[in-house]
Formats: C-alpha cells, sequence, structure tokens
C-alpha cells in the first residue's frame, strides 16, 4: 500500500507565505508516497473537559480519524512571538489525546520554518521539535529547513528560484531517505 505523509501549515492566512512553501514542496515528492494536506482551524481549542464520552467534538474526532492514516507528517511553521502559533499547537495537543492514543506517536516528522524575517522562525522550529521529541516522532535534523526571508526570495512570478527549490529538494529528498527507512 501506499505510504501517506501528511502536511500541516501552521497558518490559516489566505496568502500564507509557508502555504507557498509547502506547495513548492508537495511537488517534489516521489510517487512512491501520497502527500496530503490536514486542516487544523476548524478544531477548537483542547479542554479535556470535552474529550469525555459523548462531548468530544466530531472534529476533533475526524481530524484524529484522518490523521490516524498517516504515515509521517510535515510541519510548516510560521514563527508567532518566536514559538509556534496557537493554531498549530492546538492541532498537535488534539491529535495527542485520549491519553495513550496519540495518533502522532513513532511516525517521522519533518520540521519546515518559514518566516520574513532573518532568524527564519529559528524559536518556533525548536519549540515544536520540543514537542515531537515529547510525542515520540522521530524528526529529521540535518538538513535544517529554515526558510528566511522570504518575501525576499519569491520571484515576481510568486514562485520560488530554482537554487531555493533545488534546496527544497534536498530536504524532501533526506526525509523521504528517512521516511523510508523508518516506516519499511
Ligand atoms: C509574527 N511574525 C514573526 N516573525 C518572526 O520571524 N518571528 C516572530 O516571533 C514573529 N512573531 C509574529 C507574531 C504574530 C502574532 C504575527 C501575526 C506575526 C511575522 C511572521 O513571520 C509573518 O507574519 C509571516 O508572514 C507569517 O507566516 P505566513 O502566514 O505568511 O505563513
Amino acid at each position: 500500500m501506499t505510504k501517506k505523509i501528511g502536511f500541516i501549515v501552521g497558518s490559516l492566512r489566505e496568502g500564507s507565505y509557508n502555504k507557498k512553501v509547502a506547495q513548492t514542496f508537495e511537488n517534489l515528492f516521489p510517487e512512491t508516497v501520497e502527500v496530503g494536506y490536514l486542516e487544523i482551524g476548524q478544531l477548537p481549542f483542547y479542554n479535556e473537559d470535552l474529550d469525555t464520552e459523548g462531548n468530544v467534538p466530531q472534529t476533533w474526532t475526524d481530524f484524529r480519524n484522518e490523521a490516524a492514516s498517516y504515515d509521517g507528517f510535515v510541519f510548516f511553521t510560521p514563527e508567532y512571538n518566536r514559538s509556534v502559533p496557537a493554531v498549530l499547537k492546538n492541532a498537535i495537543d488534539v491529535g495527542s489525546r485520549p491519553y495513550g492514543a496519540s495518533i502522532w506517536d513513532g511516525k517521522p516528522a519533518l520540521v519546515v520554518s518559514t518566516s520574513i524575517g532573518a532568524i527564519a522562525g529559528f524559536g518556533a522550529n525548536h519549540h515544536l521539535r520540543q514537542s515531537l521529541a515529547f510525542l515520540n516522532m522521530p524528526t529529521l535534523q540535518q538538513p535544517e529547513a529554515y526558510i528566511g526571508n522570504v518575501s525576499n526570495l519569491l520571484e515576481e512570478t510568486g514562485e520560488f528560484p530554482e537554487g531555493t527549490v533545488g534546496f527544497f529538494q534536498t530536504i524532501t529528498d533526506a526525509y523521504v531517505a528517512f521516511f523510508n527507512k523508518l516506516t519499511n
């Protein structure tokens, strides 16, 4: 069966740079894997009181079921105040519960941080890695995927230049090799 990799974009913004980066990465994955996007903006904030029989929001259940069908995840994160946006952290929290039924457990991850700033979302990238370590998600360490000054990188056509796409391809190839080793 074809293995599935889930893309999760931590920005809800229509013109999101992180979304653009994700769309560019999408085309670089080999046909041996299937890539799909998981929506996270519809998820109510995690509240343990709701995670009880008869009270679980349908959107949480749908998200958990869908996410469970993926074999690995690529997180595209902006940086909000030197950390991950709340919407992304919330999706991680929703997927991690109920206790003992985390949909993240053991699944290989890639973290790509993108920012209009020069630090390239380093703070968000590493805060996210802290959660993924706890969630037992083996995460690609090298090459690191920091996309800084993103608004200057894009060409007038709205696309990334060849050199940047080549860098994205290097990251994708390393992640796919890592993913294959861990899921085969
Ligand atoms: C930001 N931005 C930002 N950038 C950064 O490099 N470090 C930061 O800590 C922050 N903090 C921050 C907080 C909040 C609340 C907002 C809305 C924005 C700027 C951020 O990089 C920029 O808005 C990006 O364009 C967000 O990514 P998307 O939406 O384009 O994918």
